[in-house]
């Protein structure tokens, strides 16, 4: 009877045991397959010194076949007729309207000139509604005009305009725009979220200038910049060696100073000064040397522009926390990392943002509780291993890595065009204007792209380029690109 009973207790302890081994086998099986989807992640996402430099290379043959001619490349340098940068003497009060994002901002600012500069500024965000970012373009623009008329009526005594003068006002649009004048230019296509196709092929200053006299508001445009001409004009405001401004934020660009007779597409008129402005668009680069993955090109795929802006959706912050989001995907999907069934929200598209990747990634606490909390919040995955949460971050951070480096890569190829990479004594300093949440909160992201950008110089070059914060150029950069502009200048002020 006792043998018996030891028997049958033996039995249980062995099934148990069983159930146990067979438990870890299926646990070391899921682990196995998820460590290889890293794994694999890794390998195609790798962006090692050499390829680097041939996309670099690519970048530098690219932005040389955009100023030869229309249509002569995906990048597509365009002509912005912005031909001097401010240069302090600016003065009076000027306004500013930032659209580019979900959000768009008006500035008021009161210019010092040389001995005050910045005298008073300030601004309103206003949020846009999802609707009217795809509806029709006299509802945005009349959303828009509202909201600049309400700013404009809250401008206190200490803002002064000269007695029988407009208000002016510098728009930054940061979307593709062909110019036809400092103050007007043809909408080339939307990127990001946007989607309002009516809008497109036609002029969007008289858009919004019959959007503002609808509003009974008296202002004139005397600037249409891209966010990254009014970093390269804020950058220049407070360092003359600036030359170059990238926006690593929602999207991606960079503009810089290129001499006219660098532009042979060009032939309109010669500006007074020998150089000329050029929006990039370099979010449209493409190149057979990205490192680009299977969940990339699903992306693409399912984007409001297939086949557009490729470099823009390895590296900006409208991407890279979908891009994460989809090898979580794969994970659960092949290798059931968070249980046996996939969480439903992880199935959403872009519901992951890069702000939670980076918040994520950023997450220093030795059990990653930051990692447990923005799985629960934002996917719904109510709990998870530690393992589980390092191999979140480790996620993050090849994709963040290949961004940075990616960007990297990119302002090399402007510095080697502009024949700033190598060795010689009368080098001058060359100063790379930079803003964008990616590069202002994502501080991975913007050390890593830095390292890598001097590693690509070797140190002596390095040491004469300087990659510079500059905050709120497409807000002060407008308004001061506005005066540069401004319609009361005398001739021998624009010429000065
Ligand atoms: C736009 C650019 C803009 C950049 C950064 C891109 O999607 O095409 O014009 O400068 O985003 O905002």
């Amino acid at each position: 009877m006792r043998k018996a009973a030891v028997l049958a207790a033996a039995a249980v302890v062995a099934a148990a045991a069983a159930i146990v081994v067979r438990q870890r086998l299926r646990e070391a099986k899921r682990w196995a397959r998820a460590a290889a989807v890293l794994c694999d992640l890794q390998e195609r996402c790798a962006a090692p010194a050499a390829r680097l430099r041939m996309v670099a290379d690519a970048m530098d043959v690219e932005m040389r076949a955009g100023l030869a001619s229309e249509d002569g490349s995906k990048l597509k340098m365009l002509v912005t007729y912005v031909d001097s940068l401010p240069s302090g003497d600016e003065k009076g009060l000027f306004y500013a309207l930032d659209l580019g994002g979900t959000n768009f901002r008006v500035l008021r600012v009161q210019l010092g000139g040389k001995e005050q500069r910045v005298i008073k500024q300030e601004s309103v965000g206003v949020s846009i509604p999802q609707h009217l970012m795809s509806g029709s373009p006299h509802e945005l623009f009349d959303f828009i005009a509202a909201a600049l008329t309400k700013f404009v009526a809250s401008e206190g005594v200490d803002y002064h305009l000269p007695e029988g003068t407009q208000r002016e006002l510098g728009f930054t649009f940061s979307f593709p725009v062909k110019q036809t004048s400092i103050s007007s230019g043809i909408l080339i296509k939307w990127t990001k979220n946007f989607a309002v196709d009516e809008m497109v092929g036609k002029d969007i200053v008289a858009e919004l200038n019959e959007a503002i006299k609808r509003k009974g508001l008296v202002m004139k445009v005397s600037a249409l910049v891209n966010d990254t001409v009014g970093t390269l004009a804020a950058g220049r405001y407070v360092d003359n060696d600036t030359i170059v401004a990238v926006i690593l934020g929602t999207g991606t660009n960079a503009a810089y100073i290129e001499h006219v007779h660098a532009i042979p597409k060009w032939h309109v008129h010669l500006p007074k000064s020998a150089d000329m402005i050029i929006n990039m668009e370099w979010g449209n680069f493409k190149s057979g040397h990205l490192p680009l993955t299977e969940f990339d090109q699903a992306l693409d795929a399912e984007s409001l522009n297939p086949g557009e802006q490729i470099y823009e959706k390895l590296t900006s912050g409208m991407y890279m926390g979908e891009i994460v989001r989809r090898i979580l995907l794969r994970m659960a999907q092949e290798a059931a990392l968070f249980g046996d069934h996939t969480p439903p929200k992880l199935e959403t598209p872009y519901i992951l943002k890069t702000f939670h990747m980076l918040m994520m990634h950023h997450d220093t606490s030795s059990d990653l509780k930051t990692v447990s909390l923005k799985l629960k919040e934002i996917l719904g995955i109510e709990s998870t291993s530690r393992k589980t949460r390092k191999l979140v971050v480790e996620v993050c951070e090849v994709v963040a890595r290949r961004g940075a480096r990616l960007a990297a890569a990119g302002i090399y190829g402007i510095l080697k065009k502009l024949d700033r990479v190598t060795c010689s004594a009368d080098k001058p300093r060359s100063v790379i204007a930079v803003d964008g949440g990616v590069y202002k909160y994502y501080t991975f992201f913007g050390q890593c792209m830095e390292s890598t950008l001097r590693d690509m110089l070797g140190e002596e070059v390095a040491s004469s380029i300087v990659i510079k914060p500059v905050d709120d150029g497409s807000g002060i950069g407008a308004a001061l690109l506005a005066a540069s502009y401004s319609q009361y200048l005398q001739d021998d002020e624009i010429l000065a």
